[in-house]
Parts: structure tokens; sequence; C-alpha cells
């Protein structure tokens, strides 16, 4: 039975592949080598018996704010609840550190609202701005991103 773990360091060059393929097709924001040996805390991934599935990363923004990044599952393995479960065991460790909302910018708010998230806007993340999307080039020109928010205590109709 395959599950959600924590990344070896050694698969930081496939789980940068499996980022690329989604990058490639304009679906996640591209991350450098670097940036991923650097982050490599935020990840979990699932791995099958070919090598790295999927992959997910909560990167911690301050003391009430998370945001839920690089959510990918290998296309031959997408729609068979991989995604829900990666989304899972971020969302569980929010919660344990006592993160009350996590945040998304996705080009797939149909999969995230069936996750119980839902839709908002840039300007209810200032914190975002500042730090990201102000100097992005797309920022308020060309953004196609969704951003949607979770409140933890809502997810799965489970009360905490
Ligand atoms: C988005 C993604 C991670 C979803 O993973 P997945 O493993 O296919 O999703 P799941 O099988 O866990 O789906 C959970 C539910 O969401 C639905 N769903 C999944 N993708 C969907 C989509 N693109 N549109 C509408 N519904 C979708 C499923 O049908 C399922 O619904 P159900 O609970 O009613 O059966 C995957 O499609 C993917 O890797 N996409 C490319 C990268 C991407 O866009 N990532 C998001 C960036 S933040």
């Amino acid at each position: 039975m395959y599950k959600v773990r924590k990344p070896k360091l050694s698969e930081v060059v496939q789980l940068k592949a499996l980022i690329d393929h989604a990058v490639a097709r304009g679906l996640v924001l591209p991350r450098t080598l670097e940036e991923l040996y650097e982050n490599v805390r935020d990840f979990y991934v699932y791995a099958d018996e070919k090598g790295l599935a999927g992959c997910v990363s909560l990167h911690i923004d301050m003391e009430d704010l998370a945001e839920v990044r690089t959510l990918i599952v290998r296309d031959d393995l997408q729609r068979k609840g991989v995604g829900r479960i990666l989304l899972q065991a971020v969302l569980s460790e929010a919660r344990e550190l006592g993160i009350p909302k996590v945040y998304v910018l996705t080009r797939c708010p149909e999969f995230f609202e069936k996750q119980g998230f839902v839709k908002t806007t840039l300007e209810q993340l200032p914190y975002k701005i500042r730090k990201d999307c102000a100097r992005c080039p797309k920022y308020g020109v060309t953004c196609d991103e969704i951003p949607m928010t979770l409140q933890l205590n809502s997810y799965g109709n489970k009360k905490e």
C-alpha cells in the first residue's frame, strides 16, 4: 500500500521532474533545485512502483496563515483520490501547528472547492501580495490564478 510521506533528499531531483512536467503545461509555478532543497521539509510526496507520483507543500507565511503550494498528481494517477490525500496531509500538519487558515492560488478551483476551499480575492491576502505578487509581471494584468481559502475548522465537516 503506497502512502503519503516526507520526501528523501535523494528524491529531490525526481520531485523537480514531477514539478517541471506540470510547469511545462502552465499548471504550477517553477521551482529551482536550490529552492526545493531549501524547502524540502515543506513537502509531502506520494510514491508508487514507478517513482514519485504526487507532491504538495505547505509554506508558512506567518502566525495564522500558510499557503498550500505545488499540489501535483502524475497524469496517469489523476482522479483516483491521490490529490485529496496529499492535501489532507498538509491540512493535518497545519492543524497540528495551530494554523487557522490556509490559502492556495490555483488554476484548478474545482478540485479545491470539493475540498471545502472558497474563492476569495488577492486583496484579502495582503501578505501574499507584498511577498510574491507585487514582484510578478502578471500581477493585476494577466494573472489567471484563483485565490482560495480554507478555514481549517470547517474542513471535511470536522469541528475542532
Ligand atoms: C489538481 C490535482 C492535484 C487533483 O488531483 P487528483 O488526484 O486528480 O484529485 P482527486 O482524485 O483526489 O479528486 C478529488 C475530487 O476532486 C475532483 N477533481 C479532481 N480534479 C478535478 C478537476 N480538474 N476538475 C474538477 N474536479 C476535479 C475529483 O473528481 C474528486 O471528486 P469526488 O470527490 O466528487 O470524487 C491534479 O489534477 C493535478 O495534478 N493537476 C495538475 C496540477 C495542478 O493543476 N495542480 C493544482 C495547482 S495548486
